[in-house]
């Protein structure tokens, strides 16, 4: 199997999931990239068994609408009892490096927002250290050079990524180099630098469960209590 074939399995597998959780008056959080596309379109077969869907990007809304799927603000909706999206990294105590698409800011919105954060990841996206996959950080883009010295200060190595606007209209720098032995420290240090709007470690709200591929089936593991 090629990796988006274990793609399309992981999003089915995801649609299985949240199942239960399917009622007429629910609302589901999408994320975005090619694994949360798969997701997307196993979605549309059943979406006469959710009131719709709540998307982390401009692409997944129009990919859910495009299935025909309602698609609301979260601003429209009290809750969310899940989350499915993909991730550039993923370790044991199932904190993520999250952004490679662009869409961390509204991902990390949308997945504070539910109850349940559903990480679906193919094999090659599980790390035992957070790092190895440059740090996505959304920058207000009059701040960039200043946020970039500051993160030259924390150890690492900013790239500007290019010709890239997020759906919120600014830059994202891609931070090499650095050494994340504490991804919840590390996120909250990086968000109290000014003009950085997020940064794509997903620490305090980490997944609860992970969908990830072992010899070709797709395998459900929950988030360790200890952990
Ligand atoms: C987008 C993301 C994606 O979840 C992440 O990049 C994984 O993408 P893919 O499923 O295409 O491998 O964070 O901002």
């Amino acid at each position: 199997m090629n990796q988006d074939e274990i793609k399309r399995l992981l999003g089915i597998a995801a649609a299985d999931y949240i199942d239960p959780w399917l009622q007429v008056d629910a609302y589901i959080g999408v994320g975005t990239g090619s694994t949360a596309n798969h997701f997307i379109d196993a979605l549309a077969a059943m979406q006469h068994r959710f009131a719709g869907a709540v998307a982390s990007s401009v692409a997944s809304a129009d990919r859910l609408k495009s299935h025909g799927i309602r698609v609301v603000e979260l601003n429209e909706v009290s809750s969310l009892a899940v989350y499915v999206d993909g991730a550039d990294e993923i370790n044991p105590a199932f904190s993520m490096i999250k952004g490679g698409g662009a869409a961390l800011t509204r991902e990390k919105i949308v997945a504070s927002a539910a109850d349940q954060f559903v990480c679906i990841a193919d094999r090659s996206k599980w790390v035992e250290q957070l790092g190895t996959f440059p740090l996505p950080i959304e920058v207000i883009p009059m701040a960039r050079s200043l946020v970039a010295r500051k993160l030259v200060g924390l150890g690492g190595t900013p790239v500007l990524r290019e010709n890239t606007r997020t759906d919120n209209g600014n830059e994202i720098l891609d931070v090499h180099d650095l050494n994340i032995t504490d991804p919840a420290h590390l996120e909250s240090q990086i968000n109290q630098i000014a003009g950085v709007v997020t940064n794509g470690l997903f620490a305090a709200r980490r997944a609860d469960v992970l969908l990830m591929d072992l010899d070709g089936e797709v395998h459900t593991q929950q988030r360790r209590a200890s952990d």
